[in-house]
């Protein structure tokens, strides 16, 4: 007897979790509310993938060496102080074994997507609401039709809501549960130089910073934190948190539309804060764009009924410090799909227990680490501790700012050895 699972999100958690699924043998829809495929395109975000990310996607992916060549690999971690009236950088930690790859994500979520057979994903299939059948041994999943307006109903074994921070899977069940805001927000872009090799912004970038195209470069300003690295293909990523009162949203989006003047204003700050090198990268992105930055406590736990689960931010919303967002989407998706191998499509109860067990912990650290590291980079009080000055800090207190310190770190859960 086969499984039949609908996911509801078709990001980098949904799709992961459907070649999971697949892979343990299990019938699986997933909905995505966005009318259409993605495409690749030029900007948007890069992300990290860590090694064990890496490993794990390489069988669910048709062609493997197609994810080596769209990603850079990162060797060096280095933590920098800058001084903006100075136009200065100062080093205060570096971590040689930093082992990261960057990937663009709309290379890395196509890619996944692409490997999927065809008829997997429902684009433009809103989730509207669930139920559970009498007997409670299948759930009903009502989606709309985004295109008709008509509605749907998929009756399934398993529900699992993939469908980001803001999950709707996750509020049927915690009605009540919020969102913290950090007090900060990100300011994003990616500059693509690729039919620009000879720009001087790109000298003077590579210039200032010399180990740009094998590290992640973090600086930390008075106006918050910067991240800088390359990705594949003469792009750059860079990623400025800025210390600000939670903005308002459109409903169920956490990017805000930036006004020209927004961005201007952004600008004429990072002048002071940055060096002119950097900012020229920003001046010179097109639509730079503003994410407000969430997390929240630990829900206690990820499924309900025996067949409803939650996997990624819908799971843990988690900011972005430990640079671990996807690698947990990535890691819920095996770890859930071994566990349903293991049980059986008959024993979902004791399958959704384990991978609770095996997940909620390491999440819930996870959250805890990145949050404080957010806070220390951002000069934000943290219980305990003076706020970071990395003006005085010594070189054991620059320790603390390592993604190294995440816990758990490069742990491979038995259930995947
Ligand atoms: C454009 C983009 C850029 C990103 N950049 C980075 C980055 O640089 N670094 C990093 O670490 N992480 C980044 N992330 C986030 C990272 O990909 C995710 O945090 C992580 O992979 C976990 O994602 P998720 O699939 O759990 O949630 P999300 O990526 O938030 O996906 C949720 C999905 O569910 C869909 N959905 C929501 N509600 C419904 C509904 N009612 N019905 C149907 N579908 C629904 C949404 O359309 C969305 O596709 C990015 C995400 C996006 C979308
Ligand atoms: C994700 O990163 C953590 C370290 O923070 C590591 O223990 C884990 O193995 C990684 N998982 C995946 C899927 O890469
Ligand atoms: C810093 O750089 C800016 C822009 O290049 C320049 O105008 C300013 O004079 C420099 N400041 C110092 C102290 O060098
Ligand atoms: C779907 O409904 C929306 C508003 O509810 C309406 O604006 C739109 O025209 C409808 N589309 C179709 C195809 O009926």
């Amino acid at each position: 007897m086969k499984g039949k699972a609908v996911i509801v999100g078709g990001s980098i958690a949904g799709i992961s979790c459907a070649h999971a699924l697949i892979a343990a043998g299990w019938e699986v829809v997933v909905l995505e509310k966005t009318t259409a495929a993605p495409t690749g395109c030029a900007t948007g975000a890069g992300l990290g993938l860590d090694t064990v990310s890496f490993k794990l996607i390489q069988p669910w992916i048709k062609q493997p060496e197609v994810l080596d060549r769209m990603t850079l690999p990162l060797t060096v971690e280095y933590e920098q102080a800058t001084d903006g009236s100075k136009n200065s950088t100062r080093t205060l930690a570096k971590d040689p074994n930093f082992n990261f790859k960057v990937v663009h994500w709309s290379d890395l979520h196509r890619l996944l997507y692409e490997s999927l057979p065809s008829e997997v994903v429902l684009w433009g299939h809103l989730f509207l609401s669930l139920s559970m059948s009498e007997d409670k041994s299948s759930v009903k999943v009502v989606a709309k039709l985004l295109q008709t307006n008509e509605t749907v109903e998929i009756v399934c074994d398993l529900l699992v809501g993939a469908d980001g921070s803001l999950s709707s899977v996750r509020k049927h069940f915690l009605p009540d549960h919020k969102l913290r805001y950090s007090g900060y927000c990100a300011w994003r872009g990616v500059i693509d130089y690729s039919d620009n090799e000879n720009s001087e912004t790109l000298k003077a970038i590579k210039k200032a910073y010399l180990d740009l195209g094998k590290s992640c470069y973090f600086d930390l300003g008075s106006e918050g934190h910067v991240v800088l690295h390359e990705l594949i293909n003469r792009r750059i990523n860079w990623v400025w948190y800025l210390n600000q009162q939670e903005p308002t949203f459109e409903r169920n989006s956490l990017t805000t539309k930036v006004s020209h003047e927004m961005i201007e204003n952004m600008y004429e700050l990072a002048e002071k804060v940055w060096i002119p090198e950097l900012v020229k990268v920003m001046r010179e992105t097109k639509e730079p764009f503003l994410n407000a930055i969430y997390d929240s406590e630990s829900l206690g736990q990820l499924y309900w009924n025996n067949n409803v689960v939650l996997i990624g931010d819908a799971a843990h919303p988690i900011t972005p410090h430990g640079a671990r967002s996807t690698n947990m989407s990535i890691l819920d998706s095996a770890v859930l799909g071994k566990c349903l191998e293991k049980w059986g499509p008959q024993n979902l109860g004791p399958a959704l227990e384990e991978y609770q067990s095996i997940r909620l912990p390491v999440a819930k650290e996870q959250v805890l680490f990145s949050r404080r590291l957010g806070r220390i980079k951002q000069r934000l009080p943290v219980s305990g501790h003076e706020i970071f000055d990395p003006t005085t800090a010594s070189e054991e207190e620059c320790k603390v700012l390592q993604l190294k310190n995440i816990p758990y770190h490069n742990g491979m859960p038995s259930i995947l050895m």
